[in-house]
């Protein structure tokens, strides 16, 4: 990693405190019925993150659940727009995102966040920076890169081979596989359905949410 990665660039805000909220995270996670985190997809390019995050969303949209898809494209529209593919802008990225998805988990929701995240000191950061340790789950969307190559969805790697788009995640810029990710999914093997089932499965089976659908809930 190169030591352009730790400069960052980044400014301190002085004379700003904390503010503490009278309502509890366990208050909000209580009237939700379910736990707050993140699920922390990351992958090749076209290995189908959004794709996934986008089916999980609904999924749990349809037990009652709070969830919302934070996406790597869409949030390079707006709040990331400022930043590129150097390995210090992807970092920048994941930073960013990571404090987004915290506040999302500590106001009860399950938020999904689609991004290549392709450094593992990146993601671990992003693991370290929650509330809880069970706060973050890493989801490795696992597709071998020729797999990836041949779907090429938007065309990416095509130009990227062309010398089109450089660091391009698989072709000139590294992706570093998740070693203890808490959920891998393999995309070249299975359906985007077996996929989303198996990401709800983990859900309930760890506890983040109950396997009675909320319906019922008129303030969840
Ligand atoms: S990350 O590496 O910083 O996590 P992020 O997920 O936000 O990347 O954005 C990836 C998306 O940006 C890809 O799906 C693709 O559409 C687009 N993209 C543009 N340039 C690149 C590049 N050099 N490498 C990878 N993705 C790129």
């Amino acid at each position: 990693m190169s030591d352009d990665r730790n400069k960052g660039g980044r400014q301190r805000s002085e004379n700003v405190t904390w503010h503490v909220g009278s309502v509890t995270r366990e208050a909000r996670e209580e009237r939700r019925g379910h736990r707050g985190a993140v699920l922390w997809f990351t992958g090749l390019s076209a290995s189908g993150k959004s794709t996934l995050a986008v089916e999980v969303d609904k999924r749990l949209f349809a037990l009652g659940h709070f969830s919302y898809v934070l996406d790597g494209d869409n949030v390079r529209h707006g709040l990331n727009g400022d930043l590129g593919f150097t390995p210090d802008h992807r970092m920048e990225n994941i930073r960013r995102v990571g404090e987004v998805a915290k506040l999302f988990a500590e106001s009860g929701a399950l938020v999904l966040t689609a991004f290549i995240s392709p450094y593992s000191e990146d993601r671990d950061r992003v693991r370290e920076l929650v509330t809880r340790p069970t706060d973050f789950v890493e989801v490795h969307v696992s597709c071998p890169v020729e797999v990836c190559e041949a779907r090429d969805p938007k065309g990416l790697y095509k130009k990227a081979r062309a010398g089109e788009i450089p660091n391009f995640t698989g072709i000139d810029a590294p992706y570093e596989q998740p070693e203890a990710a808490e959920l891998t999914v393999e995309t070249n093997l299975h359906d985007v359905e077996t996929c989303a089932a198996q990401v709800i499965e983990f859900l309930m089976e760890h506890g983040y949410i109950s396997n009675e659908p909320r319906l019922h809930a008129a303030n969840g």
